[in-house]
């Protein structure tokens, strides 16, 4: 394997930001994190694995080792009569497995079809779309850890995942590169339609006729038709994290917006749509030089040419002033910014 000097990261991320990594090292086996770990490489704090670069925004070069996972394969390593556990590389497109899993009926990706990325991201942010999460199917992972050059199995309740989070992204981010997840899916699929579009999309169909193929393809439409293709417009889905706010907080904004749309999620809190407050602050479709947010959704960012991440990152901010002003709601980023 070899180890790239002053390597460009354009084609490695979502936002086609020109940026420039001090070394890149392109892994195809887990051999190679060894042979890494070995050379002294993985010796330093900065390093960073990339996994489509779907979620990341670069706001200047990376001065550090950039680990781009290309570790590919897939393969069943236990059966029952009523699961699949399906071992899955992390250089894996994420999409492809929901396609691979949707063909042969085996249930518990297809909500979350489409979603951009390699599946080494999937359990960093918890992924997550239309009712279901990685949480929801993922038995275990197998990572790198980097300060001891030793590979370990987590489970997934270690994992601490919470919405849009784990401990790779909190109390051991950049400890471990991950190499392999388990998935645990269903030989008899069960339908998750619980999310109100799809219920909507659905309604008045005999549930026992659809099938999860019919689920996937129905949220291909969905999204097809609110998030716009990265390959076209240069984004990374979400840039903000929707706010979970208290019962008394979101019983004052009702008063002030009846109209505020919200998802309960326990006794004594609510999540609210960024989309929503974002719209309602008039920036929606708004765009400035060439950073945007999508006219069809308001949570989505866009670098319409040679943005830099900079420029993304202001524009962000003042929306996240505009919603702090109106609403007193502070947005929280999804993305990483680096
Ligand atoms: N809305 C607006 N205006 C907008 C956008 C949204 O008013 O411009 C309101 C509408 O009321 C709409 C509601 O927000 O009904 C929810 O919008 P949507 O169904 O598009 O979902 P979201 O909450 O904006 C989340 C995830 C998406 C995921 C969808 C579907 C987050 C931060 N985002 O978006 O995930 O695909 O639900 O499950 O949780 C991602 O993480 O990158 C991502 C795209």
């Amino acid at each position: 394997m070899i180890v790239k000097q002053n390597f460009e990261l354009t084609n490695n991320n979502t936002f086609g930001l020109v940026v420039n990594a001090k070394e890149a090292a392109i892994i195809t086996s887990c051999d190679d994190l060894t042979e890494l770990y070995n050379n002294g490489k993985l010796n330093k704090t900065n390093i960073l694995t990339l996994s489509g670069g779907s979620n990341i925004l670069f706001t200047k070069d990376y001065n550090g080792l950039v680990v781009l996972n290309n570790i590919y394969g897939k393969r069943i390593i236990e059966e029952d009569d009523k699961h699949v556990f399906l071992e899955v590389s992390s250089g894996e497109i994420w999409s492809d497995i929901v396609d691979f899993a949707v063909s042969n009926n085996w249930g518990g990706l297809e909500n979350m079809i489409d979603i951009p990325g390699k599946v080494g991201a999937a359990p960093v942010q918890n992924i997550g779309a239309y009712g279901t999460e990685l949480k929801d199917v993922m038995a275990s992972l197998e990572a790198f850890e980097i300060s001891t050059g030793q590979f370990v199995v987590i489970k997934n309740k270690d994992c601490n995942f919470g919405y849009r989070s784990s401990i790779f992204k909190t109390t051991h981010k950049n400890k471990y590169i991950i190499t392999k997840i388990i998935l645990r899916l269903h030989k008899k699929p069960i339908l998750n339609l619980s999310y109100k579009p799809l219920a909507d999309a659905f309604a008045g169909k005999d549930r026992a006729t659809i099938t999860i193929g019919d689920v996937s393809n129905k949220i291909s439409e969905i999204r097809a038709s609110k998030i716009p293709d990265p390959v076209c417009f240069h984004n990374a889905g979400s840039f903000f994290k929707n706010p979970i706010v208290s019962m008394s907080k979101f019983n004052e904004l009702t008063n002030q917006f009846p109209k505020i749309p919200f998802f309960k999620i326990s006794n004594n809190e609510v999540k609210i749509p960024a989309g929503w407050l974002i719209e309602q602050c008039g920036w929606k479709g708004k765009r400035i030089g060439d950073v945007g947010t999508s006219e069809k959704q308001a949570l989505i960012l866009i670098n319409y040419g040679t943005a830099t991440g900079k420029q993304i990152l202001d524009f962000a901010t003042n929306i996240q002033h505009s919603v702090a002003n109106k609403f007193g709601i502070n947005l929280d980023l999804e993305v990483n910014v680096l």
